[in-house]
């Protein structure tokens, strides 16, 4: 085999709980994670040395060196299997860039599954996720898909069952913002108020609602601890989630560490209405719809 293609989904959070600042400079979380149809591809192909190209919209502000984080993940596969492997490895962007929808996380789950692949490795998802751990806190999640919770920094696992399908808009943002820079505002804003930090716990409720594929009672539960901080850095967001509630979104938040906005509706056609409302209202640089959970990163 000469070459293969992986297929990978982009995430929202639907619970974003942020604990107390750890010594190693992370949170303890618990972090319900949603892959969404919106994909990222990925293709390795055989090659001496590792290099990477990135295609799509703005393709142009992904590295293109050993800081991409899917030539890192081909980087850590090769030295767990102890050998010296090459691969040139071709991403086509459409999860958005810095836009808090994990998608430099999927595209290295991407190029994990792909080169496993393409060098015949055979390691089982367990090894994979240990990798993934090294990589960032939402990459095990990108390896798992579907919809999961996590805990500790995000990257221990636990799959949840899910009854039904869910309808998204997301309003996409100019620019992106970095995840570390809105953790540390977070801190900063706990601190000012001089808030007691809780332990983070994951919502009964919402786990009810995702178990029973309820999206009314779902969209009343999403929550985003880092909202707050993501709207402190790019004031425009507090108006891009009022223009999705005052359209009928059953629910709207923050897409992690952001600038992406999400809106849940409660069907498919909802969803297309309410995506060309936002559009109308010029809040988002582009609005698209999409649904979950969607699997994992495929072979193609
Ligand atoms: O793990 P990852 O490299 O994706 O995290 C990026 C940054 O986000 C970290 O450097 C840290 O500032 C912040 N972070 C955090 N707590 C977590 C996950 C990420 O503070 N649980």
């Amino acid at each position: 085999m000469n070459s293969v293609t992986v297929r990978v989904p982009a995430k929202v959070n639907l619970q974003l709980a942020v604990g107390p600042l750890r010594d190693d400079g992370y949170h303890d979380l618990v972090n319900v994670f949603h892959a969404v149809s919106i994909f990222d591809e990925v293709t390795a192909t055989a090659k001496t040395g590792m290099s990477v190209r990135v295609e799509g919209e703005c393709a142009d502000q992904v590295p293109d060196d050993d800081n991409n984080l899917a030539i890192q993940a081909a980087l850590a596969l090769a030295g767990h299997a102890g050998r010296s492997y090459g691969v040139n490895l071709v991403i086509r962007k459409a999860i958005p860039v810095a836009g808090g929808m994990a998608g430099g996380s999927a595209d290295a789950a991407a190029a994990l599954v792909a080169c496993n692949e393409l060098w015949g490795l055979g390691l089982p998802i367990e090894d994979l996720l240990e990798i993934a751990a090294d990589l960032g806190s939402d990459v095990p999640f990108a390896l798992l898909g579907g919809t999961a919770v996590g805990i500790g920094r995000g990257e221990r696992l636990t799959p949840l069952e899910v009854g039904g399908r869910f309808h998204w808009v997301f309003a996409l943002a100019d620019g992106g913002l970095s995840t570390a820079k809105v953790y540390a505002e977070c801190d900063r804003m706990r601190e000012a108020l001089g808030e007691t930090v809780a332990w983070p716990r994951a919502s009964d409720p919402l786990l009810a609602a995702l178990r029973r594929g309820d999206a009314k009672a779902l969209g009343a539960e999403l929550v985003n601890d880092l909202q707050p901080a993501a709207v402190m850095l790019r004031r425009s967001l507090a108006r891009t989630l009022d223009a999705g509630r005052e359209h009928g979104a059953l629910g709207a938040l923050v897409s992690g560490s952001g600038p992406t906005c999400a809106f849940l509706a409660d069907s498919e056609a909802h969803a297309e209405e309410l995506a060309v409302s936002l559009t109308a209202t010029g809040v988002a640089r582009d609005v698209i719809t999409a649904y979950g959970p969607v699997s994992g990163p495929t072979v193609v």
